[in-house]
């Protein structure tokens, strides 16, 4: 690697969660119990979407690659914040932190790209139910799990490009439980500045981008139901209502990262938990529990019983 070259940090320290040793158990209790819901409930989604041949469409093969990458995105931070809420000194070291920094923006850039297209396939569904099979064909459907894992690596490789070959020569403290590129630019022995425009252009844009997009196409659909059912929105409304507040959990971390102008303070660290810990855990929570084929689905499962044939 080029960029040990010129540094002189091997490793950096995190600051972590700060709070009382009382808290520190309570959160690494609390936290295991997140990551062990995720793992569970998104393995259990990949499982049904998988092995029930009734779910084999658009939707849930989207939502089945959705469990996936909300189970790398909370395996890039929650085991390592887990295993370090006890240390008293915690520390991470160049490779890991870059490798943590491309894993967290390649995982965040398909999730993004992945969220479009499930909303894409609802207002297909919604607006446009009678070509429904013919847009959302295979074909659409690969296509759009492939640009996920495009754009998120793009994303990813385009800032760490330049982040890599920074100098890194004093400071090493990161105030948070993970390494990301507006905080690991202001250790950089140079001015950032350039750096963190570089970031907040392709971060930011990318989730200011990809939020109003989402928010667009909600807007599309309500509108659509509500012209049909002559003015009775409630049911579309408490199903998007749910989808509503995990996109806007999701973004707002983000936009306070990488958009907001104002420095990064010590509290962006405590938002990004829901990003990492807790909407991977609501995506299937909102897609299954709600969900009529979800609930037949199950059903058929539990009479098949023990004689469930894998495979
Ligand atoms: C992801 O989506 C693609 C395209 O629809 C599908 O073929 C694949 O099976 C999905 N992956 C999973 C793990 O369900």
């Amino acid at each position: 690697m080029d960029g040990l070259n010129n540094s002189v940090v091997s490793e950096f320290v995190l600051l972590g969660l700060s709070s009382s040793w009382e808290t520190k158990v309570f959160l690494m209790l609390l936290f295991s119990l997140m990551y062990l819901g995720i793992i569970l409930g998104n393995l259990f989604i990949l499982f049904l979407v998988i092995f029930d041949s009734h779910l084999h469409t658009p939707m849930y093969f989207l939502l089945a690659n959705l469990s996936l990458i909300d189970m790398g995105v909370s395996s890039t931070t929650v085991p390592k914040m887990i295993s370090d809420l006890l240390k008293e000194y915690k520390t991470i070291s160049f490779q890991n932190c870059m490798t943590q920094i491309c894993f967290i923006h390649i995982m965040g850039g398909v999730e993004m790209v992945l969220l479009i297209a499930m909303a894409f396939d609802r207002y297909t569904a919604i607006c446009k139910p009678l070509h429904y099979l013919n847009i959302m064909n295979p074909k659409m459907c690969v296509s759009f799990v492939i640009t996920g894992w495009i754009t998120g690596i793009i994303h990813a490789m385009s800032q760490f490009s330049f982040i890599v070959n920074l100098p890194f020569c004093g400071p090493n403290k990161i105030d948070s439980f993970y390494c990301d590129f507006p905080r690991i630019i202001k250790l950089a022995c140079l001015d950032g500045a350039k750096f963190e425009f570089i970031v907040a252009a392709n971060s930011g844009f990318m989730t200011m981008g990809t939020f109003f997009l989402l928010l667009l196409s909600y807007v599309f659909i309500l509108v659509t139901v509500w012209k049909r059912s002559s003015g009775d929105l409630s049911k579309a409304f408490v199903t998007l209502s749910a989808h509503i507040t995990v996109v806007v959990l999701f973004f707002t971390p983000c936009m306070f990262l990488y958009v907001w102008p104002f420095p990064t303070s010590t509290t962006d660290k405590y938002l990004f938990i829901v990003d990492f810990a807790i909407t991977p855990v609501l995506n299937p929570a909102i897609y299954t529990f709600r969900n009529k084929d979800i609930k037949v689905a199950i059903k058929r499962l539990s009479k098949r019983g023990p004689y469930v044939k894998f495979c």
